[in-house]
């Protein structure tokens, strides 16, 4: 059988300058394939050390039993800070404790079921935009998985479609901020010395600042509906209306923009990446795709309804896998801050701790054929197992995702919603390699033929 894309590894032993060179290409490439096998990897230069964690009890150490001990790592907040300026994904201690106490209700149990329409009408927005784009002609699916996945943070953050004129600039704008910072993650990921000169350049600086200011126009706007009591009840509001159950203070405005600013990156990204590599996996898997498609039917029975979502099965099962084999954060980075030992080894305060999404998923010594494609496997015990201890898409412990089970609605139904409309299938010569730009991507963008299953809908 088949197996989906994976990239090359590159050999055992390389220079310190080669790995640099190789790392500034992709992370994921970087790395030697002994790392899928490996319980704990060290990095050791003459400028830093770093571990690369897969031993189940370390990540669980690190993630869930003593996060305090491990937080973010400065170095990441140095690259991300002229765009996410002190928003939750970046914070630590009391700081981010505060910002999540605010934030955690608005994704709570039921606000899902909230946020559902505006997931709806984004996803017939993008079936009815591909009827339009397809026309015979080869796409690069992830063009408009960004486009969707935006559509449905625009939706369900501000209750405006990406049309709308804001959403379209802030969208663009991010897109534009990639392109001049490509490897934005890469001082995250590699401590290096002071000196060596940062990635982040002035023309990263000068998006970031632009992004910025589109966003606080959004949120200033909106703070104005909620004090006039016209501001209508999505997920800005009720955030923006939370106050911290604690100290009884809620986000002023330019705390408000930060947290707009990661809700938007790590809300669209993501999905975009992991919609996109699952669109793939279906074009590569016809079988799993008819099926997936006789399920959708379901969605025909009651339009917009968040019940329909338990009919989804296939769709959701395909979508783990998706987010097993291409996790859109293949790599955490996390920093001790007192000696500890891992592994009978002793790890110093200012280490630099990797937790690997990508190779904890297909660990050779935890999945039963962890390279291959196979919904069915989360029914298997193996897979339940390995779940518990080795897989992490949404990060685990406190600083989990707090949009874990909103993208687990949206994945789905996106998916089933395309699947339903479209026969798709991969382009020869065109098969994609996964590299690690701000998510997982397809280096040259991720190449599908569509055909039409039935005529455009209503
Ligand atoms: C398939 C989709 C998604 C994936 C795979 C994903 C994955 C992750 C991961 C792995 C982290 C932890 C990063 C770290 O600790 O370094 C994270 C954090 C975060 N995600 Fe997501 N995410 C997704 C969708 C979303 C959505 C839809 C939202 C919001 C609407 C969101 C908001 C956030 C926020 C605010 C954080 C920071 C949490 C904190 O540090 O306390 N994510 N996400």
């Amino acid at each position: 059988m088949t197996l989906p894309p994976k990239p090359a590894a590159r050999p055992d032993r390389v220079s310190l300058w080669r790995y640099l060179r190789l790392f500034r290409q992709d992370i994921l490439s970087a790395q030697p394939a002994r790392l899928y096998r490996a319980w704990m990897a060290e990095f050791r230069t003459l400028f830093f050390r770093s571990y690369l964690c897969n031993d189940p009890e370390l990540v669980s150490r690190v993630l869930k039993d003593r996060p305090q001990d491990f937080p973010k790592s400065n170095r990441i907040r140095e690259g991300l800070r002229p765009l996410l300026g002190n928003s939750v994904f970046l914070t630590n201690g009391e700081t981010w404790a505060r910002q999540r106490r605010i934030i955690d209700p608005a994704f709570e149990g039921g606000k899902l079921r909230d946020s559902f329409p505006a997931m709806w009408q984004a996803g017939g927005a993008s079936v009815a935009r591909l009827h339009l784009k397809i026309d015979k002609q080869a796409i690069d699916i992830e063009e408009e998985t960004s486009h969707v996945a935006a559509d449905v943070i625009f939706r369900t953050l501000f209750s405006i479609p990406i049309e709308d004129e804001t959403a379209a600039a802030v969208f663009h704008a991010f897109r534009a901020h990639q392109r001049t910072a490509p490897v934005l993650n890469l001082g995250a990921f590699l401590p290096l010395p002071r000196w060596f000169p940062r990635f982040h350049a002035h023309k990263t600086k000068a998006t970031a600042q632009h992004i910025r200011r589109l966003i606080t126009h959004l949120t200033a706007e909106r703070a104005q509906q909620i004090a006039r009591g016209n501001a209508p009840d999505d997920l800005a509001t009720k955030i923006m209306t939370t106050p911290d159950p604690e100290t009884g203070r809620g986000f002023d405005t330019d705390e408000m923009v930060d947290q707009v600013a990661i809700f938007f990156l790590a809300g669209h990204e993501t999905s975009a990446s992991a919609l996109a590599w699952a669109l793939y996996l279906l074009a590569l898997y016809p079988e799993w795709q008819e099926r997936v498609a006789e399920e959708a039917l379901a969605l025909d029975t009651a339009p917009g309804d968040f019940a329909v979502l338990g009919a989804l099965r296939l769709s959701r099962a395909v979508f783990r896998e998706a987010l097993r084999l291409y996790p859109p954060v293949p790599m955490l980075v996390r920093e001790a801050t007192c000696p500890e030992t891992f592994r009978e080894r002793p790890i110093r305060p200012g280490d630099q701790i990797v937790l690997s999404p990508w190779h904890l998923h297909r660990h050779e010594r935890i999945w039963d054929a962890p390279d291959a494609f196979d919904p069915a496997r989360w029914e298997t015990e193996n897979a339940r197992t390995a779940a518990r201890c080795a897989y992490l898409p949404f990060s685990t412990g406190p600083r989990v995702c707090p949009g874990a089970g909103f993208a687990m609605a949206e994945g789905p139904l996106l998916l089933s919603m395309i699947a339903r409309d479209f026969v798709l299938e991969p382009v020869a010569g065109r098969t994609p390699v996964p590299v690690a730009q701000l998510t997982v991507r397809g280096k040259d963008g991720i190449w599908l033929r569509l055909t039409p299953r039935r005529s455009q809908r209503p």
